[in-house]
């Protein structure tokens, strides 16, 4: 009889919204026995998951940086962006796989949670099928923005939007007006129609500015006090729930 095949473990570990501390006891243990580690970040960028658990790697751990080819702001004339990085997607997931087909584990690293709003879902579904698979939920940076304006999110029936800074002007307006409380994430250089969408709904005066949340660098502020200019990747806006108490 034929001896089974053992494939190592893909695993989607949320690191958390930046603070090492944030990161699950589950998360630590499997990043600390996994041989290998894979990440994503910009062309000429570090990983932001990466630094957040450098710490914790040991030489000895395979590193699989994973660079995306394009933005969709820096996408060449004639190139279908969802083409191109579907076959990105193809080519990560072929990188992963020759490690499991190894037999050995690997953490994907994740900012926040693999599932929301995260690049492991390409991976997850491209793998699921072949290979054990394990999502290891993170906390969510929304819940960071939040904790870090010491604000209720929500509370009773209330309904929060989590909204995308990319809406076009018209759509975010429209969410915002029947939202209870909101988060706009992917802020950055979105940040002035955001600002403007945010005004034109009536709640400039509930929005705070969360930069950096838990990570060196956070910065909070009132969204009218912001300068456009100096709005990273890394920031959302926190519309927190109106039955909160004010500041
Ligand atoms: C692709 S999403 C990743 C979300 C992540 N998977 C999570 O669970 O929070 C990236 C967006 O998340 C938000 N974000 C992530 N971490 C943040 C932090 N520490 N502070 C402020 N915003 C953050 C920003 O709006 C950023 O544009």
């Amino acid at each position: 009889m034929m001896a089974a095949v053992v494939t190592g473990r893909c695993f989607g570990v949320g690191v958390g919204p930046g603070d090492p501390e944030l990161m699950t006891v589950k998360a630590l243990r499997i990043l600390r026995t996994s041989p290998a580690v894979a990440y994503f970040s910009a062309t000429g960028r570090s990983s932001n998951a990466r630094q957040i658990v450098s710490e914790f790697l040991t030489p000895d751990q395979e590193e699989l940086h994973l660079v995306y080819p394009v933005t969709t702001e820096g996408l060449p004339m004639g190139q279908d962006y969802e083409a191109v990085m579907a076959k990105f997607y193809d080519a990560s997931a072929d990188r992963v796989a020759g490690v499991l087909s190894r037999g050995q584990d690997v953490a994907v690293l994740c900012e926040g949670d693999p599932l929301f709003h995260g690049s492991f879902m390409y991976l997850h579904n491209r793998l699921s099928d072949r290979f054990p698979t394990e999502v290891v939920p993170g906390v969510p940076s929304i819940l960071a923005g939040s904790a870090v304006l010491g604000t209720p999110l929500v509370c009773l029936d209330e309904v929060l939007s989590v909204l995308s800074g990319t809406l076009n002007p018209a759509d975010l307006e429209a969410r915002l007006v029947e939202s209870d409380a909101a988060v706009i994430m992917k802020v950055g250089r979105n940040l002035e129609k955001v600002r403007q969408a945010v005004t034109r709904a009536g709640l400039l005066n509930r929005a705070w500015y969360v930069e950096r949340a838990t990570m060196a660098g956070e910065r909070v502020m009132r969204l009218d006090q912001v300068d456009p200019a100096s709005s990273p990747y890394f920031s959302m806006v926190v519309i927190p729930s109106r039955l909160a108490p004010t500041r």
